[in-house]
Order: C-alpha cells, then structure tokens, then sequence
C-alpha cells in the first residue's frame, strides 16, 4: 500500500471524480455541508441538493441565523433530516463558540454536534488538506485486502486498520488520497464484485484477484445474524416523523396549520393504531426547535 499510493494518486488523476463540487473547495462551510450529506446519501442525489443549499445559505453565518425548520426544509430529497437538525446546531456552536470560524483541531472537532471521527477526518483532510485518514467500512475494506488479503475473517481490528491506512499516506497528500479511495471503494474495489483487472493497486494487492464466487462464500460465513425480525419502517418513529415533517414541509406559503388537520391528512398514511402519538411526536419536534406551535397551530420553523 505504502509502495502503491504513486499508482493510486495517479489513478485518481485520470479516473476519479475530482470534478465533484465539494473536491474543487477547501471552504470549511462547504466541506461540513457536503460531509452531512454524504452521510447516508449517495453522491448522485446529493449533487443538485447539495448545490441548492450552499446557494440558500453560503456560510455558518447565513445557516446560523435561519431557524432549524428551514434547513429541514432544504434537506427536502436527502432524507434523514436529523442530519438537518444537528447541521443547524453546528453552525450556531461555530457561531456563538468559534466566533463562525471552523476549529480544525481534532478535538475541538469532535466537540461539535453531528462530528464522529469519521467526520472530522474527512473534514481535517478537504478542507485543512491534513493528512488524516477518513476510514469508512469502504476504505478499510480497501486496506484489508490490499494489505491482508480478503475480509474475511477479518485479520485485524478497526484501529489497526486505520493505523496502517495512515500511515500509506504520502506527505501532503491527504486530500487526493482520501479522494482517491473513497472512488476506488465505489467504483472498482467494490464489496463484492471488485473489478480488479481494473485496478491500480493489483501488484502490491494481497488479494487479487479476488474470485467472487470465493468471496461470497465467505461473506456468508461470516454473515452475522439477521437481527431479530426488526420493525418494518411504517412501524418506527422515524417513519411517523418523516411523515409529520413532508406535510408541514408541503404546507403552501408557510400556513399554520392544526394539529386535527395534520393528523386527518396523515391518517391514510400511517398506521390507524400510531395516529394517536401524532401529538406527541409533533411536542418533540417543537422542543428540537423544528416545528413552531402557536394558538393557532404549527407549522415548520423559518425565519
Ligand atoms: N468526497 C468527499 N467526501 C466524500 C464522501 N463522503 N463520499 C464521496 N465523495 C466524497
């Protein structure tokens, strides 16, 4: 790996996706934005939202002083809109802690809402250009194999994963490198049909090629337990509170809106016997400063 990293940078040149947004800035606001995105969403259906938000709030400041409701309503096609909720919080903290500069320390990171380990890597590596590595179970796949052959069984821990990654970084090269694995994670060393004819790290690969017909073998051997019959989504809170936040979200020109309207027009949607904790749900909405509630009823918070 450490030998390799020339032919991955190189790789990365001619076939990787530089031309993202997110990899053409090293503004902190815009890299903290595109990261919660990217949590849980797949780059394509990102790309148009991701460009629609950065215009509508183009700084912490501008995102700070909007209330939660907005950003969720922005969050519109993204999903998961506590991803929404914990951005907000994150730009008021920079705000009001950081006077609206992002920290770049790992700890003072880390100390933000919504920021994992993950997070403050990949933000330390696009927009500080550190030489952090931003292990995610895609690259630490790549490593495994590249390094210890396939993943399965698993011949090392996470942190010890993360250790060798860090150290295949060549100076400086942080940003292009972090790149570069994540579009050789998801379009060549893919989980389980990898395309390693086509890949830049085959000679120095412990791995390759890798047989697929092996690989899902083993993936299976090593497949855990499917967790006990877990709930269907229409069944989760989640589900009921992504219910609750569209209609008001769809609601025309910001209207208040009452709760026995809200719940007569969710009633075909979500379960006859979970209409009853529509109230309660839209109370936690309004304590996370989400939903506002007046006389006259709610609506989704703006400014
Ligand atoms: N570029 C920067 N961060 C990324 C991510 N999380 N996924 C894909 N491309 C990225």
């Amino acid at each position: 790996m450490i030998g390799a990293a020339p032919q991955l940078l190189a790789w990365y040149r001619d076939h990787g996706r530089s031309h993202l947004p997110w990899r053409q800035t090293r503004d902190p606001y815009s890299i903290v934005v595109s990261e919660f995105m990217l949590q849980q969403t797949q780059v394509d259906r990102v790309l148009p939202i991701y460009e629609a938000f950065i215009a509508a709030f183009p700084s912490f400041a501008a995102l700070a002083a909007v209330d939660a409701g907005d950003v969720v309503r922005a969050w519109r096609g993204l999903g998961y809109n506590s991803r929404a909720v914990r951005l907000h919080a994150l730009a008021r903290t920079v705000m009001e802690t950081h006077g609206g500069v992002l920290p770049q320390s790992r700890d003072a990171l880390l100390a933000l809402p919504g920021i994992g380990p993950y997070t403050a890597a990949a933000v330390r590596a696009f927009a500080f250009e550190c030489d952090d590595a931003a292990l995610d179970t895609n690259i630490r796949r790549i490593v495994h194999r590249v390094m210890l052959g396939l993943e399965y069984p698993p011949l090392a821990s996470a942190q010890e994963l993360d250790a060798i990654a860090t150290d295949a970084i060549p100076v400086d090269r942080g940003h292009d490198w972090n790149s570069a694995m994540m579009d050789l994670g998801s379009t060549v060393c893919m989980a389980r049909a990898p395309k390693c004819l086509l890949c830049p790290l085959q000679q120095s690969c412990v791995a390759s090629p890798v047989d697929a017909t092996c690989l899902s073998t083993l993936a299976k051997a090593h497949a855990k337990r499917a967790p006990q019959a877990s709930l269907p989504f229409e069944r989760t809170t989640r589900f009921l509170r992504g219910r609750i936040i569209e209609r008001l979200r769809d609601e025309p020109g910001l209207e208040v809106m009452t709760i026995s309207a809200l719940i007569h027009d969710l009633v075909t949607v979500v379960p006859p016997d979970r209409v009853a904790e529509i109230p309660h749900i839209v109370d936690v909405l309004v304590k996370e400063g989400i939903v506002r509630a007046s006389e006259h009823g709610i609506t989704l918070r703006s400014s």
